[in-house]
């Protein structure tokens, strides 16, 4: 029968029905199940399964030691110390980002270190792969095998028989399986595709990195799923307009997910960035409405600029334009500073940015970001005249400063620069006294 082999597949959970509903039975989400249709048979009753035979823990061989070091540091402690053999790690980014660029740059240094690669381009053909390759000055490019394929059928088999020790497929979203009948990157075509991969990849003992579309708001495109069948997910993150680029780990089985690697895309590809502070520091530019606030990124501190702009507003609601941290974050700041600061900017546009293209959703960074805001408001420069001010710390509801974690780890970096005192919160209780702090330092040194 016909209709027998149509299922409903919730675009949110990947969750499968029998039949349609207005609501997944799954996630609760509203409109979400898709008819799909499965060409294959499901082949009935089970067949008797083959006997396992269970092993100590002590006697299991460990892969630990075998870890495959991708020559690009940053990257291979995002991933707690380099490919482990036979894992699969989804890397998401913007398009234009830089995830082709990296994970050739990858096989690149695996090649040249003697190892059997492959890159499988789902997107681009094998030309425009080779131009690309062309600029790189990474390992031997130009000896990475590649193949220019979407039928998933192909490339699994192509991977059976070539058993690389690592395989790029660029990208999830592109590949598609003939036995089901919906589109590239839909649900069920992306979870095909995963699992396809999967087994292939722990059966021959592949390490596959996965190239994955990330929606508007940043979240991997295709069924939250995906992400529990991978051991690693990688976010590359940052503005295609700008240079910096940030690969942290949102999951990782083999590693923290503390760490973040900081990227500069040149001429000939990604260059690490070792000493992100001393850049971000040394361009600050110590106009009204800067400061540097002493993030942490992952187990590293990190400098970097927070600025912001203050202008009357020609609309109703002001505008609230962010990039690098939460909007909610910004709101809360606005209200603590209006109710505990006396700063109120209900009729004002108010931007925030945090330079480089980098990210600090952190708690820690409201006090930069309040006091960015309100030495744009005062039209004052809060820093030196050479030297930027550096602060951190969180922000309560009732004005009052919040210790962060590390906080020894962050005045230390700030010290690296010479950048005390800072602001944090063990200087100052409350917003109201590191603004004045802020403020009258400025003043001070204006009369010295
Ligand atoms: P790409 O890796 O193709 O991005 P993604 O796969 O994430 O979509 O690279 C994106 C941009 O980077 C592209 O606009 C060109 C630029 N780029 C450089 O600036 N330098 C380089 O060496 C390379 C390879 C790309
Ligand atoms: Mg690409």
């Amino acid at each position: 029968m016909a209709r027998a082999s149509s299922t409903y597949v919730c675009s949110t959970c990947g969750g499968e029905s029998a039949r349609w509903a207005g609501q997944c039975p799954g996630c609760g989400e509203w409109n979400t199940l898709v008819e799909e249709s499965r060409r294959r048979s499901s082949g009935g009753k089970r067949g008797a399964g083959r006997l396992l035979r269970p092993v100590l823990l002590k006697d299991v061989v460990s892969d630990e030691h075998a870890r495959l070091g991708t020559g690009i540091g940053e990257l291979d402690r995002v991933l707690g110390g380099g490919i482990v053999p036979g894992s699969l790690v989804l890397i998401g980014g913007a398009p234009g980002i830089g995830k082709s660029t990296l994970t050739t740059m990858v096989l690149a240094n695996l090649a040249a270190a003697g190892r059997q690669t492959l890159y499988v381009s789902a997107e681009e053909s094998a030309a425009q792969v080779r131009l690309r390759a062309e600029r790189l000055r990474a390992g031997t490019p130009l000896a990475v095998p590649v193949v220019a394929e979407t039928e998933l059928e192909g490339v699994s088999a192509t991977l059976e028989r070539e058993r690389p020790d690592v395989c790029v497929i660029d990208s999830v979203q592109a590949l598609r399986s003939s036995d089901l009948q919906s589109a590239a990157g839909s649900v069920s075509q992306v979870r095909e595709v995963i699992g396809e991969v999967m087994r292939v990849a722990k059966a021959r003992s592949t390490a596959v990195l996965l190239v994955g579309h990330v929606t508007k708001d940043g979240a991997l495109a295709g069924p939250i799923a995906l992400e529990h069948m991978v051991d690693c997910v990688l976010q590359f993150e940052g503005e295609r307009e700008r240079t910096y680029r940030t690969v942290r780990a949102v999951k990782n089985r083999f590693g923290s997910v503390e760490e973040a690697g900081v990227f500069e895309m040149r001429d000939h590809g990604l260059v690490e960035v070792l000493d992100a502070s001393a850049r971000f520091v040394g361009e600050a530019t110590l106009g009204p409405g800067s400061v540097v606030v002493c993030a942490m990124e992952g187990s590293r501190p990190l400098l970097v600029e927070v600025q912001a702009l203050v202008s009357r507003s020609e609309v109703v609601p002001p505008r609230r334009v962010v990039s690098g941290i939460d909007r909610n974050r910004l709101a809360l700041v606005l209200a603590v500073l209006a109710r505990h600061a006396g700063i109120g900017l209900g009729a004002a546009d108010v931007f925030v940015n945090v330079v480089g293209g980098v990210r600090v959703d952190e708690p820690g960074a409201d006090l930069a970001v309040a006091l960015a805001v309100a030495g744009a408001a005062k039209g004052a420069r809060l820093g030196g005249d050479s030297r930027p001010l550096a602060c951190f710390g969180e922000l309560g509801l009732t004005g009052e400063l919040r210790t962060v974690a590390h906080g020894d780890r962050r005045i230390a970096e700030a010290t690296r620069f010479g950048l005390e005192p800072v602001l944090s919160p063990e200087s100052h209780r409350t917003l109201r006294d590191a603004i004045g702090a802020a403020l009258g330092r400025r003043e001070a040194a204006i009369a010295a």
